[in-house]
């Protein structure tokens, strides 16, 4: 089927930019006012930029990791004008100000290791800067090109997740999602919604159906929002609806985005996944999940050590109910042995052994790994 495709119409979700007066600011895509209006926002330090995360103005793993690397650089500006204004800190008292605001970005939400991956390497790279003399000001500008380093990866590594997805479908695949693993989810293009726009562009592609995903309607208000926008045929269903469409034979695969992979593949992402993982292979249907190798967490050995956010229950009551409890988790586990495969950058993984196949590949140096941004186990090899 031929879809004319277009990307040009996504606006791009998180980006560093230099403000009037050389001073940097993040701006972003408010995602809480869509699909009702785009508006871009701007965060000028980095506490604003923890709160657009916390609130979900920016969610999704990879361009939480963004904002989270962007917010070390405006970290990195605050210090620097305080040394432009006179204020010289020694080094003890600057990476005792590096620790504080990194701890409290790092901590934003808990579940997608991207933000970990991304605010670690930064506040590694300032420290770094500090003990070797860097004044604040050139500090900043190094912190500044690594947060843009950060975006323009996340894109070329979505690229990259979209052509080796693709080559798993069939020409004319009904593909069923759930929440947001869309451009809107990461700098640009996304990650399981990457794989729809390299298999549309490849004509492989005759509809998508977007889960709604209560609680707070990722699916609904931006999944529908954003393959509209790019051209996409696009059907949206209330959650409780998957069950009945896969058993009239109207899907085809399954792809989703991840949160946090734990070594052995078990995988955390929003909320009613692992429900659509159960349907999946109750009816015989393929599960991917399309995920940058810096989602995989080596540290972690399986689901059960993944922690899970949990939110207000303002977000599941439209009302207050006086003398009912509400259980909001954000994210659920889905059992490795549930997911047909792993889409990576770097080729497709088995589930099951995606972070040894991963190593492997890394260490026979094959082409198709060449841009891995996997982690090496801190506590060394597996
Ligand atoms: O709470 P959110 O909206 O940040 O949850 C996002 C998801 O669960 C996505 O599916 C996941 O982060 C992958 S995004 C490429």
């Amino acid at each position: 089927m031929d879809t004319e495709l277009h990307l040009e119409r996504l606006p791009r979700t998180v980006e560093l930019v230099r403000g009037a007066r050389g001073d940097y600011e993040l701006v972003y895509v408010d995602q809480r006012k869509l699909p009702g209006e785009l508006v871009f926002a701007r965060a000028s330090d980095w506490r604003a930029t923890v709160d657009a995360i916390k609130t979900l103005a920016v969610r999704g793993a990879p361009a939480i990791g963004v904002a989270g690397g962007a917010a070390v650089a405006l970290w990195a500006a605050e210090e620097a004008r305080r040394f432009v204004r006179g204020e010289r800190l020694d080094r003890a008292e600057r990476l005792a100000s590096l620790e504080e605001a990194s701890d409290v970005i790092v901590n934003a939400r808990p579940t997608a290791v991207n933000l970990f991956w991304a605010v670690s390497r930064a506040t590694e790279i300032a420290r770094m800067l500090i003990e070797g003399g860097v004044d604040e000001p050139r500090a900043a500008e190094h912190l500044y090109e690594y947060a843009k380093c950060l975006e323009a990866a996340d894109e070329d590594v979505n690229r990259a997740i979209g052509e080796n997805g693709a080559a798993l479908l069939e020409p004319n695949s009904r593909i069923l999602t759930h929440c947001n693993a869309g451009s809107l989810a990461t700098a640009f293009y996304g990650t399981a919604l990457g794989v729809v726009y390299a298999a549309a562009a490849e004509g492989k592609v005759a509809r998508v159906y977007a889960d709604e995903t209560r609680p707070v309607g990722q699916g609904a208000r931006l999944t529908a929002w954003e393959l509209a926008r790019v051209g996409v045929p696009v059907t949206l269903i209330c959650d409780n609806m998957a069950a009945s469409l896969m058993a009239r034979g109207e899907v085809d695969a399954v792809v989703v985005g991840a949160d946090r992979i734990a070594a052995n593949g078990d995988t955390a992402n929003k909320i009613g996944t692992y429900g659509v993982a159960v349907l999946a292979r109750h009816h015989g249907i393929p599960f991917y999940v399309a995920a940058p190798t810096n989602t995989i967490d080596p540290d972690v050995a399986d689901g059960a050590g993944i922690p899970i956010e949990e939110r207000a229950p303002s977000e599941v009551t439209a009302h207050p109910l006086e003398g009912v409890d509400v259980w909001n988790p954000a994210f659920d586990v889905t059992p490795a042995a549930l997911i047909t495969a792993i889409i990576t950058e770097c080729g497709v993984l088995d589930a099951q052994n995606c972070y040894t196949e991963l190593r492997e590949r890394q260490e026979r140096g094959g082409s198709e790994c060449a841009s891995s941004i996997v982690r090496i186990r801190s506590s060394g090899s597996m």
